[in-house]
């Protein structure tokens, strides 16, 4: 049975096990299905077809919803409501009309908010390089000075994070996921007993890739609970607070406030961008904390840089006019997405479902759908699926180290594709997935009766 619940974060088998995927006990394959699934991939592959699902990337018909902002501010455009030049240096802060628009849906107070550069990923980067070259506020010294570095990493989660922990020497420790966030039991006893732990990876809104919304209770439990580290953070990357597929938006936990009443006002670092607003490559990033990180943060890039690109965030404060004018432009990003994530389920269900083979996410906002492989099958799924020319993002990527313990987790990236080719591709990894299922299974069987594998 596929996994149909509205957003259905699978469990991974790290620190405790919170529940088996139908698809680790799947049914034997009913007569024939090896042999089907041969002749199906060997059709697949004479379709000589070059399909790419892997990066999370707005097509070029979502990009072009933003193109009036080519044309802006335009020439003598260059004065802010507050009569800024923003053609010259300084304003360290980001410009106050954007921060404003922002600071509602990323639940930061407007002061407390900074519009930066066009990356979250680059502030991500730049606060851990901060933290471990000079420290952060509450710490006793700076983060390259401790013998050792750990990071809890929900699992799936986000490779970019992955990659940043391991840029940097810091040790990953995958905590499972559940349908509201990550095991709160297994984060608030590693926090608790390890001062080595200094953050924690979350994604709260519809998260890369499994689409998980955190709940009010998660983000209570991740405010309240006792670290041992003085200066541990919850990095909360709210890349996708505003892309909703669906009329019931989920509005994003207050971490900021939450954290603040719990006695703990430095612990959340919020991150969030226009990447998938606007332009992926020529957006605005965003970071929100308490007075004394945004000062911390402030000071250090300051450093860095005497100033960010006030022309693109005045730009972006006057193409988006508002918070209302945010949700606006969001919803015409869903006209276009929503189908693509409709055939991608639609296709899932046709092929795969009553199989016992998989389970697939309903994500109800995001950039991704997760689809879960019978257990030891996701690596070579993606491999056939390569050789058939349908790109996906190599198994394993979703997991520290590029390390899936079940070899499970393939992530569908649906949006730059046409959905008469989304449906090819899904159609084709469906295929993919069958095969390498029923040649598992048949090498075990062979493997149970002395042959050895097949
Ligand atoms: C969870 C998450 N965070 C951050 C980013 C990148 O954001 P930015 O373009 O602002 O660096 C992405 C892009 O895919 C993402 O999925």
């Amino acid at each position: 049975m596929p996994v149909s619940s509205r957003t259905t974060a699978v469990p991974a088998p790290a620190d405790g096990d919170h529940g088996t995927h139908p698809a680790d006990r799947p049914a034997p394959p009913p007569a024939g299905a090896l042999e089907t699934a041969r002749r199906d991939y060997a059709r697949l592959v004479g379709q000589g077809l070059s399909l790419d699902l892997t990066r999370g990337k707005p097509s070029a018909a979502q990009l072009a919803l933003s193109d009036p902002l080519l044309a802006l501010p335009g020439e003598g455009g260059h004065l802010d409501e507050d009569g800024t030049d923003v053609r010259n240096y300084g304003g360290q802060r980001g410009l106050p009309a954007l921060r404003r628009i922002f600071a509602e849906v990323l639940r930061v107070p407007a002061e407390q908010l900074i519009a930066a550069g066009n990356s979250s990923l680059a502030l991500m980067h730049d606060c851990l390089a901060h933290a471990l070259l000079s420290g952060i506020p509450g710490g006793t010294r700076r983060w390259a000075d401790e013998e050792r570095l750990v990071f809890l990493c929900p699992v799936p989660g986000y490779d970019r994070h992955f990659a940043l922990c391991e840029r940097f020497g810091i040790t990953m420790r995958p905590v499972p996921m559940t349908p509201e966030g990550p095991d709160m039991d297994v984060v608030e006893r590693l926090v608790a007993e390890d001062p080595a732990v200094k953050g924690i990876w979350c994604v709260p809104t519809y998260s890369n890739p499994d689409g998980t919304c955190y709940s009010e209770e998660t983000v209570r439990r991740l405010a309240a609970m006792p670290a041992a580290a003085g200066d541990f953070r919850v990095l909360w990357d709210n890349a996708y607070a505003v892309h909703h597929l669906t009329d019931e938006p989920v509005r994003t936990p207050d971490l900021l406030a939450a954290c603040a009443a719990s006695g703990h006002p430095d612990r959340a670092l919020v991150f969030g961008s226009t990447s998938k607003v606007t332009f992926a490559g020529a957006g605005v990033a965003f970071f929100g904390s308490s007075p004394a990180n945004v000062d911390w943060l402030l000071a250090h890039n300051g450093e860095r840089s005497i100033g960010p690109d006030k022309v693109n965030q005045l730009r972006h404060a006057r193409f988006l006019r508002d918070a209302e004018g945010l949700r606006a432009h969001m919803e015409r990003h869903r006209a276009l997405l929503e189908p693509k994530f409709a055939t991608v389920l639609r296709v899932l269900d046709e092929e795969l479902s009553g199989t016992g083979l998989a389970g697939w996410t309903r994500p109800r906002g995001g950039y991704f759908v997760t689809l879960h492989a019978p257990e030891g099958c996701a690596r070579e799924t993606v491999r056939r699926a390569a050789e058939a020319g349908i790109a996906l993002t190599p198994a394993g990527l979703t997991h520290p180290y590029g390390e899936d313990p079940r070899d499970s987790v393939i992530r569908i990236a649906p949006t730059c594709l046409e959905t008469d080719e989304l449906e090819q591709a899904v159609r084709g990894l469906a295929v993919c997935l069958r095969l390498a299922a029923y040649e598992r299974h048949a090498g075990h069987a062979a493997q149970g009766r002395g042959e050895g594998p097949a």
